[in-house]
């Protein structure tokens, strides 16, 4: 990562956490990745040579910028998915300024409408970082999505452990997926499709 990139998310970070903290209602914080968890996922795009990569649940872009940097690398294409219009915009301005847009489209839309219309195969590595409980319900399109050895990886597995449990189970029973939980920041499940 160059060191103007490093340094736009060093201070978008801490920004992110000082708008969230005073703000009880939890739909009204940013509720950025760790950048320990985004890193992580960065990684495993580089690992993977991911070309194809979908985030749902953008927020204010902190992780897409992060994505953003390994697709460069990659030579592949993040797209991002953000229910809320506001935070499309803000995300927009956010990767503009990190010099990342073309290697970005932030889709304003439905995160479990984007994977029922995606083809077959078409994702190399999908990030889960939006409303848990819907998980659940993206599982048969996330499974016809992901390409061959791809991967999922869902964010907040550890710090809403009960949350994410009963999608954990859906890939665990299913023989064609590796399943390994990382704690590391809030903890990232990994999901990852054998053949
Ligand atoms: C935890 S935040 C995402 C944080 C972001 N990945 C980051 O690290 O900067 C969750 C976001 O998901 C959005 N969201 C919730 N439900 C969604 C859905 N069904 N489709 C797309 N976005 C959704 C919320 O509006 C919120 O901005």
């Amino acid at each position: 990562m160059d060191t103007s990139l490093e340094s736009h998310l060093q201070d978008l970070y801490p920004r992110g956490r000082e708008h969230d903290a005073p703000l009880a209602d939890r739909l009204l914080r940013l509720r950025n990745m760790t950048p320990a968890a985004a890193g992580l996922i960065a990684l495993l795009i580089r690992v993977q040579g991911s070309r194809n990569v979908l985030e749902i649940g953008t927020s204010n872009g902190y992780s897409a910028i992060w994505f953003a940097d390994a697709v460069r690398d990659t030579g592949g294409h993040l797209v991002t998915v953000e229910v809320d219009g506001e935070r499309v915009e803000q995300a927009r301005a956010n990767i503009a300024a990190a010099g990342v847009a073309e290697h970005v489209s932030v889709v304003h839309g439905d995160g479990g409408e984007v994977l029922a219309a995606a083809a077959d195969a078409s994702a190399d590595l999908v990030v889960l970082d939006a409303e848990r409980p819907a998980y659940v319900g993206y599982w048969p399109h996330l499974r016809r999505v992901l390409a061959s050895r791809g991967v999922i990886a869902v964010d907040n597995a550890v710090s809403h452990r009960g949350q994410v449990e009963e999608f954990r189970k859906l890939p665990a029973a299913d023989g064609d997926f590796a399943v390994r939980l990382i704690e590391l920041g809030d903890g990232v499940l990994t999901a990852v499709r054998r053949r």
